[in-house]
């Protein structure tokens, strides 16, 4: 079955509900809800980018070592495999066959370099969804609506930092991401 977003949204709502329980639910809600809001302002599909919200951490509470296996996903850390496994999981269901909102929902944890314009909307839809709460949250809100290319290298900075900071082990598409978006601006304080 493929799932029409505009006529079906609330099969879909409640297909993300059986997924993802309590503050996950809101959160895909939250990035639904900015992922449309950044399409109407970038002019990217507001309904591809309000599916890719909807659904983007679909597998997030499963086994996603378990996932990776099954589908023949390889991987760093298990920390960025939700993306990859939803969008394979999604696909095989027939619940989303749209490869550019399949592209959006596998890229939303690490980035990749030269992502799509829907592809940065939904990344930095994730970060900045209502429900987010952390320091420098409201500036990378601003430069998500101002350059979304200077915001994009905003969130892998910080990204990148915190994992770090976290002794944990940066994915190579992340670093990839940060090298190209880096080399948009180069210099340049953000
Ligand atoms: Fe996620
Ligand atoms: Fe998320």
């Amino acid at each position: 079955m493929q799932m029409d977003y505009t006529g079906n949204r609330d099969a879909i709502v409640k297909k993300v509900a059986g997924n993802l329980k309590g503050e996950k639910f809101e959160h895909a809600l939250g990035v639904e809800k900015t992922a449309v809001s950044l399409a109407h302002r970038y002019g990217a599909d507001v309904d591809k980018a309000g599916l890719a919200g909807l659904l983007h951490d679909y597998t997030k509470q499963k086994d996603n070592i378990a996932l990776a296996e099954r589908y023949h996903i390889p991987y760093i850390t298990e920390k960025t495999l939700h993306g990859h496994t939803a969008a394979a999981v999604l696909k095989e269901k027939g619940y989303v066959t749209d490869e550019e909102v399949l592209s959006a929902i596998r890229w939303h944890t690490t980035g990749r370099e030269g992502m799509t314009m829907l592809e940065k909307v939904v990344y930095l839809a994730d970060y900045i969804e209502p429900n987010r709460d952390f320091d420098g949250v409201e500036k990378l809100r601003d430069l998500a609506y101002q350059n979304i290319d200077k915001a994009v290298l905003y969130a892998l900075q910080m990204s990148i930092e915190h994992i770090i900071e976290n002794k944990s082990l940066i994915d190579t598409d992340s670093v990839g991401a940060y090298n190209y978006y880096r080399n948009l601006f180069p210099g340049e304080e953000i």
